[in-house]
């Protein structure tokens, strides 16, 4: 049975992710397809808690398909992790009239989403964005598509200069708790080798490596490093393969938040639109306190406490493949 909402609220919160427009995009004509109210909630919690919103209509989201970043502007809010706070939000989510929210993040901004409802019964669906791919219930998540590609630009273009100087390249990319970025640019770069948070190989493993690389006729190697990574980062990495291998050419290069930005990959952008659908429709059907997510190209959906709980495993195969084709 089709569930009666007259009005549902939108909001993106935590690190932005190419292709946030596009799932607000989607979200909103949904909306409007079936006769329900889109409001835009700017800056992620904290506007929703300071009545910041907008009612939106099919035209206020044109030409934000291709743009990267969020127009509605994102925040890591530390009262709404409060009883207070979400307390706030909740006050003001029912002056505004507001019957759902649909919430546009990672598993921060899903643990407030879940609590949300939980604590209010009010209606709300995640969807996953994120650059860093590491939410479980879906095959990917918004922007990771993108910064993949985004990396392996520069990293082709720092693989010119480490060649031409005979250099050993640190690259450091974004992933505090996880190497879904590294692992999947250091084999489209062709890196020697790829450090991530989920499969610490230690500091002989690297340097056994080089020198098996340079005994292999390499003069100059690409190691991408995830910024989760137990070694300390590319700066501290650098530094303790310098004192082992004095002789080596060494530079750092950290990708940071270029790797948020740009305008999305089409993946990102078909990624967005059909999560953003699925998400209105999902709340249609009178359901809550789940995410919508891609698993073997459909549309699944995934408990909230399950998202945010579980952990989605790199596939240790990818290290295999790494390891061989480097050589
Ligand atoms: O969006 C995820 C992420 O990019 C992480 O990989 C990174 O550690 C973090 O966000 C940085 O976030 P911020 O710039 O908001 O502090």
């Amino acid at each position: 049975m089709t569930k009666q909402l007259s009005s549902i609220g939108v909001l993106t919160s935590g690190g932005d992710a190419p292709g946030m427009n596009a799932a607000i995009r989607a979200v909103v004509r949904t909306c409007v397809h079936y006769g329900i109210k889109p409001y835009g909630i700017s800056e992620g919690y904290q506007g929703l808690m300071e009545g910041k919103m907008e009612l939106l209509n099919a035209r206020s989201v044109a030409n934000i398909i291709n743009q990267g970043g969020t127009f509605l502007k994102s925040a890591r809010c530390l009262e709404f992790r409060t009883p207070e706070g979400r307390q706030q939000a909740y006050d003001v989510f029912k002056e505004k009239g507001l019957d759902a929210l649909v919430v546009i993040g990672g598993d921060g901004s899903f643990t407030g989403a879940k609590l949300f409802a939980e604590e209010f019964g009010v209606p709300v669906i995640g969807i996953p964005g994120t650059i860093d791919n590491d939410i479980y219930g879906t095959d990917f998540t918004i922007g990771y598509d993108t910064a993949l590609n985004t990396v392996v630009e520069a990293v082709d273009k720092l693989r010119d200069t480490a060649t031409s100087h005979n250099r050993l390249f640190f690259i450091e990319v974004m992933g505090r708790d996880a190497g879904f970025i590294a692992l999947n640019t250091g084999i489209g770069c062709g890196a020697e080798e790829i450090l991530i948070p989920e499969a610490s190989r230690g500091l002989d493993h690297l340097v056994n490596s080089l020198e098996r690389s340079g005994r292999a006729g390499k003069t100059s190697s690409i190691i991408i490093v995830a910024e989760g990574d137990k070694s300390g980062g590319a700066f501290e990495l650098a530094r303790q393969v310098e004192e082992r291998l004095p002789n080596y050419d060494s530079k750092v290069t950290v990708l940071g938040h270029i790797q948020r930005g740009g305008s999305p990959s089409c993946a990102d952008r078909v990624l967005a639109s059909r999560l953003g659908v699925a998400a209105v429709k999902l709340l249609r059907e009178g359901q809550s306190g789940v995410m919508v997510g891609i698993r073997n190209g459909h549309v699944v959906s995934t408990f909230l406490s399950d998202a945010i709980s579980q952990k989605q495993g790199i596939d240790p195969g990818l290290l295999e493949v790494a390891d061989i084709v480097s050589l």
